[in-house]
């Protein structure tokens, strides 16, 4: 069964929610599916990986949440080839932060395709001031997803 890794960044818990309402998508379209919370760039690269999903929010003036840290500094520390990446990403925000909207999700975006890393269909940005609940727009974006990336394995 090929391998879906969930890789999030969280401050109070909502993209973890997303990650946790998404997987089930995954699981249906013949994926085992493993969340990493407090990922490691050992996560991704240390066993194999056939697609990832990365799913953030955004705290600070546009910075990583904490959690996702130790990843990002990891990549640009050790810049890796992820040549053999592919993957699709969630971002979560909020448009009153003006400029620094979706500013963890656009930067991790970039250093991965900077690292090499190919982007399957466009990301999800989610936006806080619109959305009350992000899983109504997470969840219909990762059956799209599926559908026109013809994602699905089983
Ligand atoms: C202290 C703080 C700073 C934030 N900074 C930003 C920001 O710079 N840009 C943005 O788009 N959203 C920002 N947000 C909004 C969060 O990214 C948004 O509420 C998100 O849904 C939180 O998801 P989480 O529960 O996974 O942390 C900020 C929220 C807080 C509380």
């Amino acid at each position: 069964m090929p391998i879906l890794k969930i890789f999030v960044g969280t401050v109070y818990g909502g993209a973890l929610d997303v990650a946790e309402q998404v997987k089930p998508l995954f699981e249906q379209a013949g994926y085992d599916v493993s969340i990493y919370d407090q990922p490691t760039l050992e996560d991704l690269l240390g066993s194999p990986t056939d697609l990832a999903l990365f799913c953030t929010s955004t705290t600070g003036s546009g910075d990583y949440p904490g959690s996702l840290v130790p990843f990002t500094r990891a990549l640009g520390e050790q810049s890796p080839s992820l040549a053999e990446v592919r993957y699709g990403l969630i971002a979560l925000g909020d448009s009153s932060y003006g400029d620094t909207f979706c500013g963890a999700g656009r930067a991790l975006d970039a250093l991965l395709e900077d690292l090499g890393a190919r982007r399957l269909g466009e990301r999800l940005e989610i936006d806080a001031m619109e959305t009350f609940m992000a899983d109504d727009e997470a969840l219909p974006w990762a059956e799209a997803w599926i559908a026109e990336e013809n994602l699905q394995v089983a």
